[in-house]
């Protein structure tokens, strides 16, 4: 779109605008494409943020459904459980 916008004006300051718009476009959508190669890549890791303390609970990149974990910095023991959807989950356990 922003290309078609610079050819389109006679204004020479338009036109450099909106092909500097275009490159930063263009690097939003390379960017974008690699999350999303990212996330469907086989290799992503399981990991929720603890929903008692805020911090990182690492499952794995292969997890199994019912994996326990507890939170490394609260006591916080968590199981995960895959939803209707296929996403993951976690189920809060009671503490030990
Ligand atoms: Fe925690």
């Amino acid at each position: 779109m922003y290309g078609r916008f610079a050819y389109q004006t006679q204004d020479r300051e338009l036109m450099e605008l909106f092909k500097e718009l275009a490159r930063a476009e263009s690097g939003h959508r390379n960017g974008l494409r690699r999350t999303i190669r990212s996330v469907e890549g086989p290799s992503r890791p399981v990991v929720f943020f603890c929903p008692l303390c805020g911090w990182e609970i690492d499952y794995g990149s292969a997890p199994e459904v019912g994996a326990q974990r507890t939170c490394p910095m609260c006591p916080g023991r968590f199981a995960l459980r895959l939803t209707e959807n296929g996403d993951w989950t976690l189920e809060r356990l009671a503490p030990r």
